[in-house]
């Protein structure tokens, strides 16, 4: 082997992939790699690359009407000046700086946008929103504001922007919000403040009367007085889901029409009779990963509407089917990860709409699916793994539900194992147990001539029970001069359970 030719042609590799290396960091970095182009043809698209602040006005690129989207890519922008995009001719509707090195806005920033209606500022360094920055671009109606560094919102910040419908402030270090922060955003629809460092709202959200969606995940707030949302008319959905809630009050506006409410993984233990006042349009509750050890009738009563209820992972340890009988809507009940032991048919109404209850990992021992199914008359699916339930149960369920078109689980689904106790049962001592007479024919074991005899005398005796509780009831709301209910009274039925007028809404 000839060594020489060797080292020339290694010495001729090593030199040509030096160079190769050296040659691209050197282009990189100069300005001339600045530069506005179109895109594809109909993109409507302008991407300007590497520009820094002053690059828009200087560039060469004539922007005109086929630019509506300016989208900057691998920008540094450090401090946006004032008139950074005052370029003449422009109609730029939107405008794309994430990921530019943003730090900071100074007054009248995107003035000369007069047609932008979009801003997407995510992903970069900016740390407060000063009074002036968006004056003269009043037609923006979203902006992007989620993964920069704000820790205080300071008052009027917003100001100009009264066609604003969506601000997102998420995934920032938000810890003060100040009163008039959001002053001028009358026309807000969607706000979100996700993942931030929130622990109080106070009043700072009073004058947003068009807002639909708050998003408050996510954050450190304790504590709720209720009236902090009081003047927000328009909401439609609030999560404040992750947040370190423990007794909160919601109390909205009573024309209010809140349609979800997410409050999972907080610490509520306790829930006060006014937690969930006058949320009478709620159709979807998020409890689970709470600490609720009870739930009482008479916090649900005024949920008329609500279909979808999540109490998952939490402690309760009592399952009655009175509790729920005042939501005559409810089709899906999850009380999985709980440690209910014990279960009873309370009241004496069905859950008409019911259809997936979700009882699995609880601690329920035995269980009387005639009696449940007797309650829940459109039940379809039902969840029961992960309980000690008898081994023998399924086959009985098997035998009963052959004919139906019945969903049950008594193991994990989406596992092979199988468990279940080894103990034999008696049907005397079933868990879920009836405190009231069956009413649904149908579905109850046969009953003898006698027993129906009994139960329709049972019957009678209930009805005048409820008709002498009525007369009384109507009487004390005659006594009661102006009850704000009367037009409504006559929807009202007494219920059996605790004679308390007004309980129930009877719909046949
Ligand atoms: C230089 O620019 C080219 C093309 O724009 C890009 O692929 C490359 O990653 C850049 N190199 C550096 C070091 O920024
Ligand atoms: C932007 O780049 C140009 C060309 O390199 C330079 O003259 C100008 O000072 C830069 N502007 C800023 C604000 O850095
Ligand atoms: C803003 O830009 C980021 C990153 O490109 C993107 O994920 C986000 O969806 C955009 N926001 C809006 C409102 O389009
Ligand atoms: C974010 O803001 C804090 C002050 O609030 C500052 O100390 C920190 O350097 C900022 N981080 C970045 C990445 O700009
Ligand atoms: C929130 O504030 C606490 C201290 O008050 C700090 O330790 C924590 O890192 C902050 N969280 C975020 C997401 O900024
Ligand atoms: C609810 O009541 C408030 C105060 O009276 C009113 O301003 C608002 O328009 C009402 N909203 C609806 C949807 O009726
Ligand atoms: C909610 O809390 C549970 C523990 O209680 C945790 O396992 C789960 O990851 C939390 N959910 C989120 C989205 O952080
Ligand atoms: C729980 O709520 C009840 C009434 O709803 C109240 O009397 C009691 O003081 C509360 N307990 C705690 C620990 O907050
Ligand atoms: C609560 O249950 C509902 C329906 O069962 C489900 O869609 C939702 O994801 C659950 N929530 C959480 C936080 O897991
Ligand atoms: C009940 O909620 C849990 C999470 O909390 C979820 O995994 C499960 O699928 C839900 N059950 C049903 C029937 O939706
Ligand atoms: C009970 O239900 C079955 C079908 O599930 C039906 O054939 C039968 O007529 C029903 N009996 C009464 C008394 O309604």
């Amino acid at each position: 082997m000839d060594t020489k030719i060797m080292g020339g042609l290694l010495w001729l590799f090593v030199s040509l992939n030096l160079g190769a290396a050296l040659a691209i960091p050197y282009f990189n970095t100069t300005a001339d790699f600045m530069k506005c182009s179109y895109g594809e043809r109909g993109s409507l698209t302008a991407t300007c690359v590497n520009a820094n602040t002053t690059y828009f006005k200087s560039t060469p690129y004539r922007f005109d009407q086929l630019d509506e989207t300016l989208v900057c890519s691998a920008c540094n922008l450090k401090t946006l000046e004032s008139g950074s995009f005052d370029i003449s001719g422009n109609q730029i509707k939107n405008l794309q700086l994430s990921l530019s090195k943003i730090e900071l806005l100074k007054q009248k920033a995107f003035v000369g946008l007069i047609f932008l209606r979009n801003l997407n500022m995510s992903h970069n360094f900016i740390s407060s929103v000063y009074p002036g920055t968006f004056t003269g671009v009043k037609k923006i109606e979203s902006i992007d504001l989620s993964y920069n560094n704000i820790s205080v919102l300071s008052d009027d910040g917003f100001l100009e922007l009264i066609n604003l419908k969506d601000l997102n402030l998420a995934y920032n270090n938000i810890k003060t919000i100040s009163s008039k922060a959001f002053n001028g955003l009358g026309n807000l629809v969607t706000l979100n403040l996700e993942r931030n460092n929130i622990t109080e709202i106070s009043y700072t959200l009073s004058k947003l009367n068009h807002l639909q969606v708050l998003n408050l995940r996510n954050n450190q707030i304790e504590k709720l007085q209720g009236s902090e949302f009081t003047n927000l008319f328009s909401l439609l959905l609030l999560d404040l889901s992750l947040n370190k809630l423990n007794n909160p009050i919601i109390e909205l506006y009573p024309n209010n029409t809140l349609k979800s409410l997410f409050m999972e993984n907080n610490s509520i233990h306790n829930l006060s009779l006014e937690f969930l006042k006058g949320l009478h349009s709620l159709e979807i509750l998020d409890l689970s990963h709470n600490a609720i050890t009870d739930i009482q009738k008479a916090t649900l009563l005024g949920l008329y509407h609500l279909r979808f209820l999540n109490i998952s992972f939490n402690a309760i340890t009592t399952f009655q089917t009175g509790v729920f009988t005042g939501l005559p809507y409810l089709e899906l009940l999850n009380m999985s990860h709980n440690a209910i032991s014990y279960g009873e048919i309370t009241g004496v109404f069905s859950l008409h709409s019911l259809y997936a209850l979700d009882l699995s990992h609880n601690k329920i021992p035995r269980l009387d699916y005639e009696a449940l199914i007797s309650r829940l008359p459109r039940l379809s699916y039902l969840r029961l793994e992960g309980n000690p339930l008898p081994c023998d149960l399924e086959e009985e369920m098997n035998t009963y539900f052959e004919a139906d078109n019945f969903k049950f689980y008594l193991h994990d689904p989406y596992s092979n194992t199988k468990s279940c106790v080894l103990t034999p049962t008696k049907h005397s001592e079933k868990i879920i147990k009836e405190t009231v007479p069956e009413l649904d024919e149908n579905r109850s074991a046969g009953m003898s001539g006698g027993e129906v005899a009994a139960v329709i005398l049972l019957c009678i005796a209930y009805i005048c029970l409820c008709l002498m509780f009525y007369v009384q009831y109507r009487t004390f709301q005659e006594n009661r001069n102006q009850s704000p209910h009367r037009a409504t009274s006559s929807v009202n039925l007494i219920s059996a359970e605790d004679g308390r007028p007004g309980d129930e809404f009877l719909r046949e």
